[in-house]
Order: C-alpha cells, then sequence, then structure tokens
C-alpha cells in the first residue's frame, strides 16, 4: 500500500482525486494524500474537518476481485487496522464505534470513507478515505463539534509524529488486507469484535429504512452488524446511523 503516491498540498478532497486516478487505472495500492483538504467529505453527507498539516487526509485505491456486497467488509478491515496501529503507536485507550468510527473517551479521532464503482455485479474499485485527526487543537474544531470530536494531541496531551504513525497504519492495512484475500472475512470480523466498544450496549440505529432500537450483538459474515431488537427478533444492518447509548 502507497507503493504509487500522490502527494498533494492542498486539494479539495483525496477521494475525488483517487477516483479519478482509479478510473483512468490507477493500480491497487495508489495512495493519494494531502496536507490540506478544502472539501473533506464525512460519511452521510458531513463535511470533514481537515486544516493543514496537522492530521492524515489519504485515500486509498483497492481492487479486490470480490462481489460488491464485500464492500461494508473492507470498511470494517480498515477500522481494525487503524484501531491496531493506533493504539500501538499512542498508547490511548482506542476502541471501535460501529460501523468505523474511531473513538477515545467516547469522542471520534477518525473516520473512514468507501467509495466504489461497479461494474456487472464485481468491484471495479474501491476507494478508501481515511482521515486521522493527529495534532489538531480544540481551536481547529468549530463549536458545535468539540463534544463528539477530538483529535490525538488533546487526548495524550502532546504531539504524534504523522510519518511514524502512516507507516505504522499502511503497514497493518496490507497485512490485514492480505489475510482477508487469503482466509476471508472470518478472522477480520473476530479482530472487529475484539476492539468495538459498542457491541452489547443498546442503542438507536437510524437506517435508510427507518429506525430501531436494539442490542448489537455481533458482526455476520457479511459485514452485516446483527442487531437484538427489543421484541425479540433480530435484524441485519448494513449501513445506518448509531446513536447514543440508550437504557
Ligand atoms: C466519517 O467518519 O464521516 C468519514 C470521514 C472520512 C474523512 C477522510 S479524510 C481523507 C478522505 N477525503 C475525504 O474527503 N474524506 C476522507
Amino acid at each position: 500500500f502507497g507503493s504509487v503516491l500522490s502527494f498533494q498540498e492542498q486539494v479539495k478532497s483525496t477521494q475525488d482525486v483517487a477516483r479519478e486516478l482509479a478510473d483512468n487505472g490507477a493500480v491497487e495500492g495508489t495512495l493519494v494524500i494531502a496536507e490540506e483538504q478544502l472539501g473533506g467529505r464525512g460519511r452521510m453527507g458531513r463535511s470533514w474537518v481537515s486544516p493543514q498539516g496537522k492530521g492524515l487526509w489519504m485515500s486509498m485505491v483497492m481492487r479486490p476481485s470480490v462481489p460488491i456486497h464485500c464492500a461494508p467488509q473492507l470498511t470494517l478491515l480498515t477500522a481494525v487496522a487503524l484501531c491496531r496501529s493506533l493504539k500501538r503507536k499512542t498508547e490511548l485507550p482506542i476502541g471501535i464505534k460501529w460501523p468505523n468510527d474511531l473513538l477515545v473517551n467516547g469522542k471520534k479521532i477518525s473516520g473512514i470513507l468507501l467509495e466504489s464503482a461497479a461494474e456487472d455485479e464485481r468491484l471495479k474499485y474501491i476507494v478508501a478515505g481515511v482521515g486521522i485527526s493527529v495534532n489538531l487543537s480544540e481551536a481547529d474544531y468549530p463549536d458545535e463539534l468539540l463534544a463528539k470530536a477530538t483529535s490525538l494531541r488533546i487526548q495524550a496531551g502532546h504531539t504524534f509524529s504523522r510519518q511514524e504513525l502512516l507507516d505504522e497504519f499502511l503497514l497493518e492495512w496490507e497485512t490485514l488486507y492480505d489475510l482477508f484475500l487469503q482466509e476471508g472475512f472470518g478472522p477480520i470480523s473476530t479482530l472487529w469484535e475484539s476492539l468495538s466498544v459498542t457491541l452489547g450496549t443498546r442503542a438507536r440505529f437510524i437506517t435508510p429504512q427507518g429506525e430501531l432500537n436494539g442490542i448489537p450483538v455481533g458482526l455476520e459474515e457479511s459485514g452485516a452488524i446483527r442487531v437484538l431488537r427489543d421484541d425479540g427478533t433480530y435484524a441485519s444492518i448494513f449501513s445506518a446511523e448509531m446513536g447514543e447509548p440508550l437504557p
């Protein structure tokens, strides 16, 4: 990963640059990384705070030969790689909130945005966008985000070398990706479950099909989360917003 590198000083979004490269045949492992994003994108149409020189803002082109429905598995894989590498390097208590937010003390320090292009039910490519809020200070965030968002620096009380975090993450990401290609999603799923901080806690899930309350109990082979509804039945959820813990 990162064998082909496109380093940019300032872009709107590394996702757009990587998608353009992927459309023009960029090889798997092509990494676009920027010092600053002016229009960084988050999930659900939100924006992503990406000030100059303070974080790792990157997008990777992946071309796994798997059916379209496996795309969520790659998001979960990326979250596991991030969590393991950042925990090792920072020694902070980092956990995964389903599906792919990384939290420290209940606040988000990193997010993943997966975008894919498909042809005949097969994935043509995936662009996996990763944002790691490394050295941001509180002044870098708009007030309304401070309750939910944080950085490694705010949490640890000192700055980190972005290069070291990046090297560790890319190595872990590639190692897990190779494991996934060889053995499928099973081993990744087990790792994800062990790093999750939201399994077992009742919450509201806001899905494109409507809302439901229940307890997430584990991952399914597909990468969907299995949720025990209040009425005792199970739901499989691929994509949703997960609300705050409920009593
Ligand atoms: C989220 O948690 O909502 C996802 C955040 C993803 C942010 C990264 S930063 C690099 C890449 N480029 C973007 O515009 N977004 C992703």
